[in-house]
């Protein structure tokens, strides 16, 4: 059936608007969103937060797992789902393929690539696994990652490792830098003529860091080595275009800042590269250079894929620029006030520019499960412990969102100042 008839079908059964996905026009500029109020306007944010059903029993500091949706985005996905529901296997055999593509199209334009070098996927892991396990790797080839890495991946690397013979070589990537250089150079010292891939997070996930991705790359680039980019945590975060980057692969989960469901992520692959990578599930009846040759994941749910645009629409109506700077000032208004207190750690790069909401506190001498409960059971706070002693991180990430208030904020300052081991 085409599209055409489809509609047509469509419209009788009363679903019309089932296969319309809204205009791409609405997100291929974001740099151009009005201009409008700062990260420090509170009245603004605190109309964002009225769009968000929260819950009262704690305050979330933890959006760094994945991002809960505000009503709009919320209510659209309910529909999604009831409209998917209504047509069965009817919508899966006609427009479902036509509208996850359309959904690619909206998030290349967001981000500023080539619709024919990104797909949909179902998180970051999905997209990044994808690279590590398909790369055609020989018994001796190097792979340059760091300690600050994402479990998942290295855990795929531990196993190319054991699979092929791979030398997986681990940095740390320096926790305070005054200058990218530093960063640059841990990465630049674990090249060796046998490198075949560098791996390096755009924000590590545990302090918030972000790392100088595009010097990086120019970097190893410049040695023969590709970069694939964890940017989990970047993507409707903080503000960037992937050809800034110029990198060889990218992942995202749009669950987190994007504000989409649970379950759906991005893979980015550079054109040249795409016919070379093993797809983890096998794709008949695709040439070698189509992207979509990596996407075939068997069923998944629609709804999700198809809230995408409306995420797409709800972060480009904010603005990216404006969301990173309101994150930024959010991290940074109770970073100041504890930076310095002799008995916290801050595990986050004290220049601003080098983390945006993400950030990383322990109390010293305080296990970081202990911590975690304390800000929990006593102050009502709820984070996440995180006790890496091969990142060197042994305290709590905090993650406010733009729901989050100054006045919620400075209830963690407070707790962070009682609390002593
Ligand atoms: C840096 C980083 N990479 C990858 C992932 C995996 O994301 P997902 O579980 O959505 O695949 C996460 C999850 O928090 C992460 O923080």
């Amino acid at each position: 059936m085409d599209k055409r008839t489809f509609l047509k079908s469509a419209s009788i059964l009363g679903i019309g608007s089932l296969a319309a996905l809204p205009s791409l026009a609405a997100a291929t500029d974001i740099a151009g969103a009005a201009p409008g109020p700062a990260g420090d306007d509170n009245s603004y944010w605190a109309g964002i937060r009225k769009g968000y059903k929260l819950k009262p029993d704690y305050i979330n500091l933890e959006n760094g797992y994945y991002c809960i949706q505000p009503q709009e985005i919320l209510n659209a996905y309910k529909k999604h789902i009831e409209e998917v529901n209504l047509q069965g296997a009817y919508y899966m055999r006609t427009v479902q393929a036509e509208n996850k593509n359309a959904a690619a199209k909206k998030l290349a334009a967001l981000v500023g690539c080539s619709s024919d070098e990104l797909v949909v996927t179902r998180n970051t892991t999905e997209s990044l696994n994808m690279i590590i396990g398909g790369l055609d790797w020989k018994p001796g080839d190097e792979a340059v990652m760091a300690h600050q890495d994402y479990g998942a991946m290295l855990d795929m690397f531990k196993q190319v490792s054991k699979r092929y013979g791979v030398v997986n070589k681990l940095i740390s990537v320096p926790a305070d830098p005054q200058t990218d250089e530093e960063v640059v150079e841990a990465y630049a010292r674990a090249i060796t003529p046998k490198t075949k891939l560098l791996m390096v997070c755009h924000m590590v996930n545990i302090t918030g860091h972000i790392l100088p991705v595009r010097k990086i790359c120019d970097m190893a680039h410049s040695k023969g080595v590709e970069v694939m980019v964890d940017g989990a945590h970047a993507l409707a975060h903080i503000d960037f275009r992937m050809p800034d980057l110029n990198c060889d692969y990218y992942g995202s989960s749009l669950h987190k800042w994007l504000s989409v469901p649970l379950g759906a992520g991005l893979l980015y692959v550079k054109k040249e590269y795409i016919p070379k990578i093993w797809p983890i599930f096998a794709e008949g009846g695709k040439e070698q250079g189509d992207i979509l040759r990596l996407n075939h994941t068997g069923t998944h749910p629609p709804a999700t894929d198809l809230t995408i645009s409306d995420a797409i629409d709800y972060y480009t109506r904010m603005g990216a620029a404006r969301k990173e700077e309101r994150l930024r000032y959010l991290q940074q208004y109770w970073t100041k006030r504890v930076r310095g207190l002799s008995h916290l750690e801050i595990y986050t790069p004290t220049q601003p520019q080098r983390s945006c909401a993400i950030a990383n506190v322990g109390v010293k001498g305080m296990k970081p499960a202990t911590m975690a409960e304390t800000l929990l059971k006593k102050y009502g706070i709820y984070t996440v412990a995180i006790d890496n002693a091969d990142a060197g991180v042994h305290g709590c990430r905090i993650t406010p969102n733009v729901y989050t208030t100054t006045a919620e904020l400075d209830e963690l300052v407070k707790a962070l100042k009682e609390m002593h081991a």
